[in-house]
């Protein structure tokens, strides 16, 4: 059994779903999982700390120490015993909590001292579902890495009907059996990821660069990381959080930027290069700052190194190598061109032409064509959402699923 010895952390919170979670713990510990509850104030009025300490044979601690002992609830302790931690239910409110790092609760205290995978699982009335402050919250969640169990569609305790049901216990221990890392199916596998834009230095205090956020690549970094790769993230500057559990290693240039890809190629499996590298760079960078004098001022540039294209010349059997291609026009016949010239297995296609796609924005829309001429188009969607599909296009493609 996937959960079989794990020890499993469930923090319930003030929600009437909170009765769902009685079962949730009862299939949790048939399945041999150890399950430690925590619940905020308001969950103790849905359902009694009793019934869920005697289901889960475990204490179930509310506050930061025992009110009748004094004695203090070592939220680090909780947090890194845990295998897993999966907020059920997750309410509006802690979940705006969970994303901005609020810590008003013992709960809040464990989920942010949590080094494990946090799952949650949202219930709530479908308008506060829907709300956008509330896909926002949840954008962040996931941008830290934390795994939404999706809620259900059907009647709500509002009387209402749409999304914003718990998911059913059975529901939650399934999705806790899938992601278990003994059926992660990237497990054992080495990525490589590179993301964001690189810098060329003109003098000290100048530079040539672009707006690449480096969300594109960071959010597929983390899928991978999910589906069990043991992941390489060789960053541009930016200003997004280090992922978690992700090996990332900071350039500035693209030089440096190739070092690093040579550096770990060899070793890597998947190799996805979002980066935004910069095709020219100065021939000679000033020692000082270059001060104002002629109206007009050139700078001598010379080409930099075509990394994906190096790495592409270099492919070995047993290795995927996934390229980006940004394009203003004739999208379609330059991105197959590169996918040509830089010898690669899948070419991700953003057009400027789309609008949210590209640079600097939460979404992208993106065609995904491969080196057999499959074409792929995808909607409009979050980043987050087109590294999912971008990685499931990778899963089933016959160099890894073969
Ligand atoms: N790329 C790279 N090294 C470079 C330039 C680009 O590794 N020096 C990679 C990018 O990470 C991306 C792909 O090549 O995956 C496409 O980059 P792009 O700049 O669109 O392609 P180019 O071949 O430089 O073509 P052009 O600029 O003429 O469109």
């Amino acid at each position: 059994m996937a959960l079989a010895g794990k020890n499993i952390v469930i923090a319930v919170c003030g929600s009437i779903a909170a009765y769902k979670i009685a079962t949730l713990i009862r299939l949790l510990v048939k399945a041999d999982a150890q399950v430690r509850v925590i619940m905020s104030e308001e969950a103790t009025a849905f359902i009694t700390p009793l019934t869920l300490s005697t289901l889960s044979k475990n204490p179930v601690l509310v506050n930061y120490y025992q009110p009748d002992t004094g004695e203090w609830n070592n939220h680090v302790e909780i947090a890194l015993q845990a295998d897993y931690i999966v907020i059920a239910p997750a309410t509006a409110n802690t979940l705006a909590k969970m994303a901005n790092g609020l810590c008003d609760n013992l709960l809040m205290a464990v989920y942010l001292s949590a080094k494990c995978p946090v799952f949650f699982a949202p219930a709530m009335d479908l308008d506060m579902w829907k709300h956008p402050a509330t896909q926002h919250n949840i954008e962040r969640l996931r941008s830290y890495g934390n795994i939404i169990i999706p809620p259900g569609n059907g009647p709500l305790a509002s009387g209402l009907i749409g999304e914003g049901r718990l998911a059913e216990p059975e529901e939650i221990v399934a999705f806790l059996e899938n992601y278990s890392e003994d059926s992660l199916p990237l497990l054992g596998k080495k990525a490589l990821v590179t993301a964001g834009p690189t810098y060329e230095a003109i003098d000290p205090v100048r530079f040539i660069g672009n707006h690449s956020s480096g969300k594109m690549g960071y959010a597929i970094a983390r899928q991978l990381k999910q589906l069990g790769a043991d992941v390489t993230l060789i960053s541009g500057p930016s200003s997004l959080s280090i992922p978690e559990g992700i090996h990332l290693i900071s350039v500035t240039s693209a030089a440096q930027m190739l070092q690093a890809c040579e550096d770990h190629f060899a070793a890597a499996s998947i190799v996805i290069m979002s980066a935004a590298v910069a095709d020219y760079t100065p021939i000679e960078v000033a020692t000082q700052k270059i001060k104002k004098k002629e109206d007009q001022f050139s700078i001598p540039l010379k080409k930099t190194t075509d990394i994906l294209a190096t790495l592409g010349a270099r492919k070995k059997d047993g290795q995927i190598i996934v390229g980006f291609a940004l394009e203003t026009n004739d999208e379609l016949d330059h991105a197959k061109d590169k996918l040509a010239r830089k010898n690669l297995d899948l070419i991700v296609l953003n057009s400027m032409r789309d609008k949210g796609a590209g640079f600097a924005t939460d979404t992208n829309k993106v065609t995904v064509i491969s080196r057999n001429g499959e074409i792929k188009e995808f909607s409009l969607k979050s980043k987050e959402e087109v590294a999912k599909d971008i990685c499931q296009l990778i899963l089933t493609h016959p160099l890894i699923n073969g």
